[in-house]
């Protein structure tokens, strides 16, 4: 079957929804989502979203905040363009019906981070994405021009090479006409052809065994344009978030907010010592690389498995008010955060690199674009700071919907798209093939790519890898796809991503960082 339309939009996190609303205006829009359409990262989020909302905040220091954090590696027109628009865009937000928290004056309630001089995080309690997600669902549901494509999984991204000719990754003519879309229950894979199609896929912290991401985040969007030989860079800055909650049978890892050490909370060990100072003067607010070597380095040094946090010293009422999923979710496993620390560890949480794209989110495949966690901006450097990612999602998914609404017209449908070629293959009935190598594959990523990391742990990792990337490529050319199949193989070119990224990076930086090279 073949399906067409002007705006094709792979994502229903923020990045997505946003794009979508936006483009809708001029043009008809199918957007894709995996899995039922409030599920993404983005329902997830915590803290809330930076942006300069009032004094004594100024966007010379927002800007400077995310610079430090990021090492060196920011792209500083970029980061100054998108503090600079980031009040517009909450202003959308606002538009599109997201409430966040006001004080009793009706004032925004400003929320503070780990990088940020001042307070200039906006939230809905602690449960700031599900709320943006509720209104940009409403927004989007209720937008004749939209229509949604629930449970179905895009499997490629259609380009020349699907017309018979040779792409190479030096080719600056690449072009994307739509993608391929499996739907799960029938098998069936209908070719969308699009005027533009936007990747706003989210993460990949399926990579490795502990991470705060949902199921979702398996990197797809990733792995299909590095397949179509797009430009995909800073791979092997991955950010750890310092505090999810220990509690080992659980996957993901819930996460408690750094919004609650803003609020007062500090990190201790099991001797009740508060430890940051040791390792840097901002303390418990320390850029998030920082915070997440400590912790691993005071684990090292106690043989534990988690460090706390302490919040018994904050005022019980506000905190319940302020952080009440946090305090239910701790109470249903009998910590009570007014009178118990919380166990934390360290868990897989953003992947700062991805597609590459310019500054309007256009990838280096034309007609191609990328917004929120699956592109590489410039925006986050070598460690992003805190709620500065929805922030990013919001400025690129604006400033690429600006661009590709100016410019579809100008493109035709590519008519000579083939179907999908599925000959030959058979159902793979063992499921445990696929289980067992996602298992081995983030086996790898956490034991030798993670918060840190040496140039022989690195070299294990591939090999390893290497051997789960050939049994399942034979695997996936055999068989009739599913998705679970589809996102081991894109877990797969991700994990090989980092890793490659890893082993060029000659020296530490923000988020990497490696037994072999000392700080400079
Ligand atoms: P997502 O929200 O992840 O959406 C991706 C979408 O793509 C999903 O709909 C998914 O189903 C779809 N998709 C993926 N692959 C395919 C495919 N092959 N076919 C079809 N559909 C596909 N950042 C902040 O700035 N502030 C915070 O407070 C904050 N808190 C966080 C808390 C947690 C627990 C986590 C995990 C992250 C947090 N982050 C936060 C990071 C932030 O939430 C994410 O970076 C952001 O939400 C990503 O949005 P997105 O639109 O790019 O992708
Ligand atoms: C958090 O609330 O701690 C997560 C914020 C983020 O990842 O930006």
């Amino acid at each position: 079957m073949v399906r067409k339309t002007d705006f094709l939009v792979i994502g229903s996190g923020i990045a997505g929804l946003h794009y979508a609303l936006k483009v809708a205006k001029y043009g008809k829009v199918a957007l894709i989502t995996k899995a039922p359409i409030r599920e993404s990262t983005t329902k997830y989020a915590q803290g809330g979203i930076a942006a300069v909302v009032r004094s004594p905040d100024r966007v010379d220091k927002h800007v400077r905040d995310t610079l430090d954090c990021g090492k060196g590696l920011c792209d500083e027109k970029i980061v100054n363009m998108v503090v600079r628009e980031g009040p517009e865009r909450i202003k959308d937000l606002i538009d599109f019906g997201t409430k966040f928290d006001k004080d009793d004056s009706g004032n925004y309630e400003l929320g503070r981070e780990g990088g940020h001089s001042e307070y200039r995080v906006l939230h809905h309690k602690d449960n700031t994405g599900k709320e943006i997600i509720r209104a940009l669902v409403e927004a989007a549901r209720s937008h004749s021009n939209i229509e949604i494509i629930e449970e179905r999984f895009v499997v490629e991204i259609i380009t020349q090479h699907h017309l018979g000719q040779l792409v190479t990754s030096n080719n600056p003519g690449i072009e994307c006409y739509g993608a391929y879309v499996l739907n799960p229950d029938t098998g069936e894979i209908t070719t969308f052809l699009s005027k533009i199609t936007l990747l706003a896929t989210g993460g990949a912290g399926m990579a490795y065994q502990t991470t705060t991401n949902p199921g979702i985040a398996t990197g797809d969007g990733i792995a299909m344009v590095y397949r179509a030989k797009g430009m995909v860079e800073n791979m092997e800055f991955v950010q750890f978030h310092p505090t999810s909650l220990y509690n080992p049978i659980e996957r993901p890892s819930f996460l408690i907010t750094e919004a609650l050490r803003g609020f007062g909370a500090v990190l201790k060990n099991s001797d009740e010592q508060e430890f940051m100072y040791k390792y840097d003067s901002r303390g418990s607010l320390s850029p998030r690389d920082v915070v997440a070597r400590a912790i691993d380095n005071e684990m090292k040094l106690s043989g534990e498995d988690h460090v706390y946090l302490d919040c018994r010293h904050i005022d019980k009422v506000a905190l319940k008010r302020s952080f009440p999923n946090i305090y239910k979710k701790c109470r249903s496993l009998g910590i009570d955060i007014t009178s118990d620390m919380i166990p934390v560890v360290p868990a897989a949480h953003y992947i700062c690199g991805g597609i590459k794209t310019d500054e309007y989110g256009l990838s280096t495949i034309n007609r191609l674009y990328a917004a929120g966690e699956c592109a590489s901006t410039g925006m986050h450097g070598a460690n992003r700071m805190a709620s500065n990612s929805l922030l990013e999602a919001v400025v690129f998914a604006d400033r690429a919907a600006r661009k590709s609404s100016r410019e579809f017209k100008n493109y035709k449908f590519c008519d000579d798209v083939p179907p999908w070629d599925a000959e030959g293959t058979v159902l793979n009935e063992e499921m445990i093939l696929i289980t067992q190598s996602l298992k081995e594959v983030q086996g790898i990523m956490s034991n030798y790519v993670g918060i840190v990391r040496s140039n022989l742990r690195l070299e294990r990792a591939l090999k390893r890898l290497n051997l789960i990337y050939k049994e399942t490529e034979d695997l996936y050319i055999k068989s009739i796809l599913s998705p679970k199949l589809c996102e081991l193989r894109n877990v797969i070119n991700v994990a090989y991503l980092i890793i490659k990224m890893a082993m060029k990076r000659k020296e530490n930086k923000g988020l990497h960082y490696s037994l072999d090279y000392s700080e400079k």
